[in-house]
């Protein structure tokens, strides 16, 4: 089997039979034409299939260990194909501390169809055990969780899930194919914000779900053309250009993730730091057991209002005060303002999220300029 490196560059290489292009060419048409009626050569109109998104959905497919793929035109539109498969009266169970856009389109929007939703604490299986009914249909995971980087034990939810023929579900955006394989831990579905790590460059906003079972892969291809969520042939090129780097790339972030981890986690003025490669982590065994990395996203606790925040991050020159992660620069932001503020203050207080929270997503830069960055920045408070 080709190693992951070797996958993710082929995926998008190789395809083009009219003039041998290397690079897989970008086919921006919206239909197809027939040779004649019932006869095509593969694809009739780009929302049910497009060559350049077919050979992204073919690359993270092989990425993930998956059968099938879909590429969505956001990662929310792949969180909501999944959704559609529930019917009303279908319960879901997911962590109360999942990314907040998560947490609002279940919530605010599936909710109302009368899809019923349990938030909890996913690291706590006896609290997943407990809040099952006849009518789950769906376990949700998140894992690291974000902000706050908990993980759940994937197996342990998957193995209770399978015994009661109850579906499950991974958004592996903050691990990437890279460092977590959900299919080898029993999951079902996998979704991605591709926006984040698998494209990487911070240019584009798209999603993929990622399929290995022949009923799913049929009733999500249907899903997401019927409900017109798929991803733009122009999108799928530009992540087909970033998807090449994704191991190395995976790789470098998890180092300079891991440094200043290790600086935040022995400052004076920070609380608390998150991070699953700390052997302070309370789930730090578990994170070595189902991933192969611990990712590029750190999240540490600062005693400070949000007048100290500004302070802090206005003397910042490497990070860009900005939602989003998994691009080649470093974004810092806090949870409690910004990208979990769809979550109502109860929801966020329970999740763990806190007004001093900060998340940064550790880009490529040099590990020691980012911590000089910090440091002055702390130095300012
Ligand atoms: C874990 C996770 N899932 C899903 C999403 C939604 O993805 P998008 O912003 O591409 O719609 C995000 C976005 O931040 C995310 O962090």
């Amino acid at each position: 089997m080709l190693k992951p490196e070797t996958r993710a560059v082929h995926g998008s290489t190789c395809r083009d039979t009219a003039f041998n292009s290397v690079i897989m060419p970008l086919y921006p048409s919206s239909t197809f034409a027939f040779e004649r009626i019932g006869v095509h050569k593969g694809f009739d109109y780009t929302r049910s299939g497009n060559p350049t998104r077919r050979a992204l959905e073919e690359t993270i497919a092989g990425l993930e260990g998956g059968s099938a793929c879909v590429c969505t035109g956001t990662g929310m539109a792949a969180v909501a194909g999944v959704l559609h498969l529930l019917k009303p009266g279908d319960h879901v169970i997911t962590g109360h501390d999942i990314y907040g856009g998560c947490y609002r389109l279940m919530h605010d929007v599936f909710a109302k169809y009368g899809i019923h939703f349990t938030f909890l604490d996913m690291t706590d299986l006896s609290c997943v055990e407990d809040a099952l009914t006849d009518s789950t249909a769906l376990i949700w995971i998140e894992t690291p969780s974000n902000p706050l980087l908990r993980i759940v034990d994937v197996q342990a939810v998957t193995t209770l899930a399978r015994s009661r023929g109850i579906l499950t579900a991974l958004d592996n955006t903050f691990m990437s194919p890279y460092f977590q394989q959900p299919f080898d831990l029993g999951v079902d579905i996998i979704v991605h914000s591709t926006t984040k790590y698998i494209n990487g460059h911070s240019d584009v906003v798209v999603g993929a779900i990622v399929t290995k079972d022949l009923q799913w892969d049929e009733r999500v291809a249907f899903i997401t053309n019927a409900c017109g969520l798929t991803e733009s042939p122009w999108d799928a090129w530009l992540v087909l250009r970033g998807i090449r780097s994704l191991p190395q790339r995976m790789r470098t972030h998890a180092a300079v993730a891991q440094e200043v981890a290790n600086y935040l986690n022995q400052h004076p003025k920070v609380l608390r730091t998150h991070y699953p490669g700390l052997p302070e982590h309370p789930q730090h065994e578990l994170a070595k057991k189902q991933m192969s990395g611990f990712g590029g996203m750190v999240t540490f606790e600062l005693e400070a209002n949000q007048a100290q925040l500004d302070i802090f991050f206005g003397k910042l020159q490497l990070f860009s005060l900005a939602e989003s992660l998994g691009g080649v620069e470093s974004l810092i932001e806090a949870p409690w303002y910004m990208s979990h503020v769809s979550m109502s203050e109860e929801a966020r207080a329970t999740a763990g999220i806190k007004p001093g929270t900060i998340r940064v997503s550790v880009g490529l830069e040099h590990a020691d300029d980012l911590i000089q960055d910090i440091e002055n920045g702390l130095a300012a408070l």
